[in-house]
């Protein structure tokens, strides 16, 4: 439970507030780089409450400029793009991928107007098939987050993204809450446990199912926490702990196990207070590519499909998220029930995550023992931006960890060990080769 204040302090990214201050510093995925093709059509992206166009030019190096025109403020968006520049529909106006204006065709052939005049254009780079953009300050701008993954070819990820329409902080909440598996993704559980269609290390999932209550433990890290979900099991008649962790990764970010050779990470990126763009990494670290009916399981499962230019599908609480209660039916449908009525499993995170209304009022609910990571989530960012407005260094901003070597881990491991030593991962110096992940150990 938050104060209303604290939940005002972690919730809101517009107008100057002192959250959206602190994203700021960090770099943010903007789009995937296929949105964008040279010379093609620039997209209209609102991150933190700030409206931006992003194109690519006719060299095909990527622009991130501020949206309005800076003549009389026509959508960028619109622009025609050629000629290694945005040219503005309204006046013709042409600016380059720098801010540079090099054209102004509507004032006399002698003037110097333009050089007079810039368009904000922020850093960018591309990195795991994604765009990536920093809106902060420039004389502060971070280390960039080469996560493991993000170093990867395109045919070795695929990367699902939606957009949710509620609060960012709501939606980070769900990818760290290690106990909603079992119940809202019920679903998909079932078919991955009996149907073995999730491949490698994912047989361990049946253990998921069978204890909806793990223990937790946590453990804080210099770029956020690793948090470990513990299940008794017994495996070849030895009692072991069934380990699954999950690493949070300030600001916005959740790391969790995946198969053997696969890293899996989610992005929560603040549009504004009430909107927030979900993506989801799937990536192989082993060498081999993703085949193409792979990705089109990976996107059935999600349940994501058709999407509006702003990612949004049409799944709302005007259409209950297009519960289908039939199919909930345990009397019509026998052991074929479904257990949300929802299609896939980002389909259920965001009907649930949208339902508890744009931004979730945190001072009326009652947080139980499984509720451990989410608590921690919202005090480390809480004193991240507390920092931030004092002008000390927020979490994950002191350059003394790699983000190639944060990492998710499922093991069985020895009760008599700590599973920090087996399966944890603080952000050592980078492991150069995939094939150093940790078998089953016991
Ligand atoms: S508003 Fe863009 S050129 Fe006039
Ligand atoms: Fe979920």
């Amino acid at each position: 439970m938050l104060n209303t204040a604290d939940n005002e302090l972690l919730t809101r990214v517009e107008s100057g507030a002192p959250m959206g201050d602190l994203m700021r510093r960090y770099w943010m995925p903007v789009l995937m780089s296929a949105d964008v093709e040279s010379d093609g059509a620039p997209r209209r992206v609102r991150i933190l409450g700030g409206n931006y166009v992003v194109f690519r030019d006719s060299n095909g190096e990527v622009g991130v400029l501020d949206e309005y025109c800076p003549h009389r403020g026509a959508s960028l968006a619109l622009a025609r793009n050629e000629n290694c520049a945005l040219q503005c529909l309204y006046h013709g106006w042409r600016v380059d991928r720098h801010g540079k204006v090099i054209e102004t065709p509507s004032e006399p052939g002698n003037s110097t107007f333009k050089d007079k005049i810039r368009q904000i254009a922020y850093p960018s780079r591309e990195a795991g098939g994604l765009i990536w953009a920093y809106f902060g300050d420039v004389s502060a701008e971070p280390d960039f987050p080469l996560f493991e993954w993000t170093t990867r070819a395109p045919e070795e990820i695929y990367t699902i993204r939606v957009a949710q329409r509620c609060n960012w902080a709501q939606a980070l909440e769900g990818a760290i809450d290690a106990a909603h598996a079992n119940f809202l993704h019920n679903d998909l559980m079932r078919r991955l446990v009996s149907g073995g269609e999730y491949t490698g290390g994912g047989g361990l999932q049946n253990m998921t199912l069978s204890d909806g209550a793990p223990t937790l433990e946590i453990e804080n890290l210099p770029y956020g926490f690793q948090y470990a979900a513990l299940r008794s099991a017994v495996s070849d008649g030895k009692p072991v702990n069934y380990v699954r962790t999950t690493q949070f990764v300030a600001p916005n970010w959740a790391l969790f196990s995946a198969p053997k050779g696969w890293r899996f990470a989610q992005a929560f990126v603040p549009v504004d207070d009430h909107n927030t763009v979900f993506y989801f990494a799937h990536a192989r670290v082993d060498g081999e590519p993703i085949p193409e009916d792979y990705r089109a399981k990976i996107l059935e499962w999600s349940g994501v499909g058709e999407m509006d230019r702003d990612f949004h599908m049409d799944f709302h609480t005007g259409n209950m998220w297009r519960q289908d209660r039939d199919a909930m039916s345990r009397a019509k449908h026998g052991d074929a029930f479904s257990f949300s009525g929802l299609t896939g499993n980002q389909t259920e995170d965001l009907g649930v995550q949208e339902s508890m209304g744009p931004i979730y009022d945190r001072t009326r609910e009652h947080l139980g023992t499984s509720d451990l990571a989410i608590i921690r989530m919202r005090r480390l960012m809480l004193e991240a931006a507390r920092r931030n407005e004092r002008g000390e260094t927020p979490l994950g901003l002191g350059n003394n960890f790699h983000y190639s070597g944060i990492r998710a881990a499922e093991e069985l491991v020895d009760p008599s060990l700590r599973w920090q030593d087996v399966v944890g991962s603080r952000g050592e110096a980078p492991i150069a080769d995939a094939s150093s992940d940790r078998g089953i150990r016991l």
